[in-house]
């Protein structure tokens, strides 16, 4: 993602809200026996790829590293953000930078005091932000949030694809919508779980930035054609 100002402190920023929601398909759902053909399908008509990092320790789930972002970084030159869901982030800052990735975000859970992982990424060159689960209120990360790129909604709990959305997570995009905005913030709002069809224009509308899609986009039977019809419903009026 082209950052557009940056800050004293060199946090690079964006404009509040963008004018149109960010596309980021989870390669958690492609085939990772044909990931770069995977990609490849997709790299034209989306704006990021989102990655998923599970330590089987934070999550139930075990997914991929560093390698593995090491390949997908010579595939595409598409933003590569990585989500942490490992219990020690701060650990693997170098790592996931080194191996080529665009942005790091961390589990408020995991890092209760964030600030040496984003202080860490951001020295690296990463856009750090940070993440919370379903349980999590949206004041867990609110002090923090000047510091952060982006800040993500999870929309299921954390460790695997294919989930449905929890309507609940609507409010606290709405709320951080709201914070983000009185207080002249430029931190993108991502959401991340159950995005498809249906669940992609109410997440925009309560003030998104950032959709993120793993099954409803690689699962489909043409990925590209369904980011298509994403965007058409995220362009319309309708209500789903
Ligand atoms: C869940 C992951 C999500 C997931 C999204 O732990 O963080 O990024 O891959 O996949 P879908 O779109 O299938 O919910
Ligand atoms: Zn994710």
């Amino acid at each position: 993602m082209t950052r557009e100002t940056s800050t004293p402190e060199g946090v690079r920023t964006l404009a509040p809200m963008r004018s149109s929601a960010l596309i980021a398909p989870s390669i958690l759902a492609a085939d990772f026996a044909h990931l770069g053909d995977e990609i490849d399908r997709v790299a034209s008509v989306v704006d990021l790829l989102h990655i998923d990092v599970m330590d089987g320790h934070f999550v139930p789930n075990i997914s991929l590293g560093p390698p593995v972002i090491a390949s997908v970084r010579k595939q595409t030159d598409l933003f590569l953000d990585c989500h942490c869901m490992i219990t020690d982030p701060l650990r693997y800052v170098d790592a996931i930078r080194e191996a080529g990735a665009d942005g790091m975000t961390a589990h408020i859970e995991a890092v209760p005091d964030p600030i040496p992982f984003l202080d860490s990424a951001l020295d690296v060159g990463l856009e750090p932000g940070l993440v919370i689960n379903p349980p999590t209120p949206v004041e867990a990360v609110v002090p923090y949030l000047d510091r952060c790129s982006k800040v993500v909604v999870m929309s299921v709990h954390p460790g695997f694809g294919g989930q449905a959305f929890l309507p609940e997570s609507i409010r606290k995009i709405a709320e951080l919508r709201e914070i983000i905005d009185s207080g002249g913030l430029r931190t993108d709002i991502e959401v991340d779980g159950g995005v498809d069809l249906q669940t992609a224009k109410p997440a925009r509308d309560a003030g998104a930035d950032i959709l993120v899609a793993g099954t409803a986009v690689f699962g489909a039977v043409d990925p590209p054609t369904t980011v298509g019809d994403m965007r058409t419903k995220l362009e319309s009026s309708e209500r789903p």
